[in-house]
C-alpha cells in the first residue's frame, strides 16, 4: 500500500524540522507532501532543501495563505495524480505524534477498511494534553454541535490526523469544497457520510505544540459555525420533506 502524509504549513519553519524528524523515522516507508502556503519565515525553503537530498519528501508551493482547506485540496489532487492508495492529513506542529501515524495505517489497510479513518480525542483513550480550557472546551462544544445538528455519531469530526483511501477521495468532488479553515474537516467528514461511507475512529493523544503559533483565528470559528448550522439546516429539512405525504417519492 502506498501512502502519502500530506502537511500543511504557514510560518512551521521551527516546528516542522522535528515532525518531519520523527515521521521518517516512524515510517520510512511513507511519502510525504509539505503544502506551504509561501510562508513569511521560509518553512517552504527549508522544506525544498530537505526534499533535494530525501527521495520521499515533496513540496507544494501555493502563491499565499489560503486556508487549510485549500492546502489540502491541493494536496489531495497530487496524490492522486500520482496514484497513493492511502492519503493522510497530518500536523506540522507535533500536535499529531508521527509515532502514532501506524494506528491509522493499521486501520486502513484492513480487508474491511473504513472509507475515514480518525484520529480522535475525544473517543476513550483518546486524550489532549497541554490545551488551555478554552480550546478543550470549543473542540468539544464545536463537536457536540457536528452530532446534533448532522446527526452524526463521529466524536471528533474537527479532527486533522487522518487517513483517507483513495477511492474515498475520488469519490468526492473535491474543486466543490470551499470551507478555507478547521470546518474543512467537518466538510469532508460529512461528505464521507453523506457518500455512504463509513468512517471509524481510533484514539490518539493530541499534544499542543512548543514552538510555533496556532492559525485558530476568529473568522475560522465563524466559519465553521455558520456552515454547520447551514449544513445542517439543509439536513433536517431533507429529513422533513421525506416524512411530508408524497416525500418518499421526491429525489
Ligand atoms: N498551507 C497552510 N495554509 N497551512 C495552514 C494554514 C494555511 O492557511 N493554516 C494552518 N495551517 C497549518 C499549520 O501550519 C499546521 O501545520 C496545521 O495547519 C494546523 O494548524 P494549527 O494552527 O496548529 O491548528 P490548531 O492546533 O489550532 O488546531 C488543531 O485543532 C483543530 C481543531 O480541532 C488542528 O488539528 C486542526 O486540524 C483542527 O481542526
Ligand atoms: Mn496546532
Amino acid at each position: 500500500m502506498s501512502t502519502l502524509v500530506i502537511i500543511p504549513t504557514y510560518d512551521e519553519r521551527e516546528s516542522l524540522p522535528g515532525t518531519l524528524e520523527r515521521l521518517r523515522t516512524a515510517e520510512p516507508d511513507v511519502d510525504v507532501l509539505v503544502v506551504d502556503d509561501a510562508s513569511p519565515d521560509g518553512t517552504g525553503r527549508w522544506a525544498e532543501e530537505v526534499a533535494a537530498r530525501d527521495p520521499r519528501v515533496h513540496v507544494l508551493h501555493r502563491t499565499g495563505k489560503g486556508g487549510l482547506g485549500a492546502a489540502y485540496v491541493a494536496g489531495f489532487g497530487w496524490g492522486l495524480e500520482r496514484g497513493y492508495d492511502v492519503l493522510c492529513e497530518m500536523d506540522a506542529d507535533g500536535s499529531h505524534r508521527p509515532e502514532e501515524l501506524s494506528r491509522l495505517l493499521d486501520r486502513a489497510a484492513d480487508p474491511d477498511a473504513p472509507a475515514l479513518v480518525l484520529g480522535s480525542r475525544w473517543v476513550p483513550g483518546g486524550r489532549v494534553v497541554n490545551w488551555p480550557w478554552h480550546r478543550q472546551l470549543l473542540s468539544r462544544g464545536g463537536n457536540t454541535y457536528v452530532q446534533l445538528l448532522l446527526g452524526v455519531a463521529v466524536r471528533d469530526a474537527t479532527g486533522g490526523f487522518r487517513a483517507f483511501r483513495a477511492d474515498t477521495l475520488r469519490a468526492i468532488d473535491l474543486a466543490a469544497v470551499e470551507s478555507h479553515g478547521y470546518c474543512f474537516q467537518v466538510d469532508m467528514t460529512w461528505r464521507v457520510l453523506r457518500g455512504g461511507g463509513t468512517v471509524a475512529e481510533v484514539p490518539i493523544t493530541f499534544v499542543e505544540r512548543t514552538v510555533g503559533e496556532s492559525k485558530m483565528s476568529r473568522a475560522i470559528v465563524v466559519e465553521a459555525l455558520t456552515k454547520v448550522t447551514a449544513w445542517g439546516l439543509a439536513h433536517r429539512g431533507r429529513q422533513l420533506r421525506r416524512l411530508l405525504p408524497g416525500g418518499r417519492r421526491r429525489p
